[in-house]
């Protein structure tokens, strides 16, 4: 197996674009893939102040080591879920990561800072764990991005994710998230702008990065999402992907090119743009009520007795 670009010793095959490459020129190919991203979606500039969120795992060390890699001014964000080993030992690869590189770390536990946890959540509300986890990450990120000033918010979303998100609402027909599913989220109503520079890339394709830079990711996955249905997307996509390379590829941009504006014209203009946007009370963010999701997550459950992660079944 040859190198496409220096007929040297290949380390990886990428069938879906017919090549090999060496490590070298596979990081090549790695920024190549990015920074076509960032210029084709139009993300971010050299000038704007970055803050990627970063949960140790390997897509978004890879996303937050390629961007200082090409010189943009990106800081890291890490949010401890308090899901027991699995978020302490995320939090150790971060901060690791980030102490090597001498890149500047922003750290919110949910805990500590706001008095409950993701397994706590999921009990109190009864609802599955993953609900209380996306809207506290989602709140966290823009309340951070907005205090610190920052311009864009950048999240590990890969290919095989936003792939794996299409495939789930196309089979339910889920018109208005078709009609918002884009790689940027302009800025609007006071929630900062919201990018995913690796929608050109896959999952593997991220671990081998990670391999070959040497970055010490988690490998482990969230103990409470398994068995959940983005997973099973994922492994349909794979077995067409396997029988047929490139379809993950030309499924998701391929809608994006062709299809996600007419689902953005039928709900809307394809963003958020609820009138009657207010300030929630409490902390001051946007919000369509008084009282934003996330202050009324933490009335409910921030006074809850800590309920362990084991307790927590996964739910499909
Ligand atoms: P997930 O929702 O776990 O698939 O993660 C998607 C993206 O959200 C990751 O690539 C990260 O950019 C971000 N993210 C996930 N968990 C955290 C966390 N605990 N702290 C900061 N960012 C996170
Ligand atoms: Fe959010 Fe697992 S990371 S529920
Ligand atoms: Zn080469
Ligand atoms: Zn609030």
């Amino acid at each position: 197996m040859k190198c496409r670009v220096c007929r040297g010793p290949a380390v990886i095959d990428l069938r879906r674009h017919n090549a090999n490459f060496c490590p070298e020129h596979f990081l090549d190919f790695t920024r190549k893939q990015v920074e076509k991203a960032i210029d084709d979606f139009e993300m971010f500039g050299p000038d704007d102040r970055i803050l990627v969120a970063v949960s140790g795992g390997k897509d978004s060390l890879a996303i937050w080591d390629l961007l200082l890699d090409l010189g943009y001014q990106a800081d890291g964000l890490y949010i401890g879920l308090g899901i027991g080993d699995y978020s302490d030992v995320s939090g150790r690869h971060t901060r690791a990561f980030a102490e090597a590189k001498g890149a500047t770390l922003i750290e919110i536990d949910l805990r500590a800072d706001h008095g409950f946890d993701i397994p706590t959540a999921a009990h109190a509300t009864r609802r599955v764990p993953c609900s209380s986890c996306g809207l506290s990450k989602r709140h966290l990120f823009d309340s951070a991005a907005v205090e610190g000033g920052y311009d864009v918010v950048v999240t590990g979303h890969n290919l095989d994710d936003e792939a794996a998100v299409l495939y789930g609402n196309v089979l339910t027909w889920q018109a208005d998230y078709l009609g918002r599913q884009l790689p940027v989220l302009p800025a609007r109503n006071g929630f900062p702008r919201k990018v995913k520079p690796l929608v050109r890339l896959t999952e593997r394709e991220m671990a081998a990065y990670c391999v070959i830079t040497g970055i010490d990711y988690m490998i482990d996955e969230c103990p409470m999402a398994v068995g959940n249905k983005h997973i099973a997307y994922k492994e349909a996509l794979n077995l067409i992907e396997e029988q047929s390379p490139g379809s993950k590829f030309t499924f998701y941009h391929g809608f994006l090119a062709r299809a996600q504006e007419r689902f953005a014209a039928s709900s809307g203009d394809g963003t958020d743009d609820r009138p009657g946007l207010r300030t929630c009370e409490r902390c001051g963010s946007p919000s369509s009520n008084e009282t934003c999701a996330f202050c009324a997550l933490t009335d409910k459950v921030a006074g809850h007795e800590p309920v362990p992660v084991e307790l927590i079944r996964p739910r499909r």
